[in-house]
């Protein structure tokens, strides 16, 4: 069974494929946190430990997982292998490294072949704060408690821009 983070049965599942990604889905967690989403977080690789990231996958949807974000880094076949083998929706979340900065793992998660899908987010932490934003959109549709909760956060992030640009242009003093 998955070690849960929390006490409620996890409907979210982070996968990284290392440790090392840890700081980006840090982004990912704190937003479920705010929304009081049950998640477990699992280190599980689709190279270094193919067999455990299947036997998950394989598992998931009978474990009460209804969706799943992969977070990986270079040639990130994660996603891919986890959707391989799962009916649930699987979000790609791509880190960042050397040499290419991210573009690989983008490439990698979002180029999968026909009928075998990853909706992938963007790298970095805009898209760690939106692989748990869109799992929490699909867990909406079946749940008007979080739905309510989703509309509140979208009005107060416009509430957030009104004013700042009600500060600028009082700043500056425009007419
Ligand atoms: C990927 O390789 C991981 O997701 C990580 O982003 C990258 C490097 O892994 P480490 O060498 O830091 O363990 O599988």
């Amino acid at each position: 069974m998955p070690r849960t983070q929390k006490a409620n049965t996890p409907v979210v599942a982070l996968i990284m494929g290392s440790k090392s990604d840890l700081d980006v889905v840090k982004g990912a967690l704190t937003v479920l946190d705010k929304f009081e989403v049950p998640y477990t977080a699992r280190v599980m690789s689709a190279h270094r430990t193919p067999d455990a990231a299947a036997k998950f996958a394989e598992e998931a949807e009978k474990n009460g997982i209804k969706v799943i974000i992969c977070v990986a880094g270079m040639a990130a076949h994660l996603g891919g292998v986890i959707a391989a083998k799962t009916p649930l929706p699987v979000i790609g979340l791509p880190v960042a490294s050397e040499p290419f900065n991210g573009l690989d793992a983008l490439l990698a998660m979002v180029q999968m072949p026909p009928g075998i899908p990853v909706g992938v987010v963007t790298a970095g932490k805009a898209g760690g704060k939106n692989a748990a934003l869109y799992a929490i959109s699909i867990l909406a549709l079946q749940d008007k408690k979080l739905a309510e909760k989703l509309k509140e956060f979208r009005t107060e992030q416009s509430q957030i821009v009104e004013l700042a640009d009600q500060e600028l242009q009082d700043s500056l003093n425009c007419k």
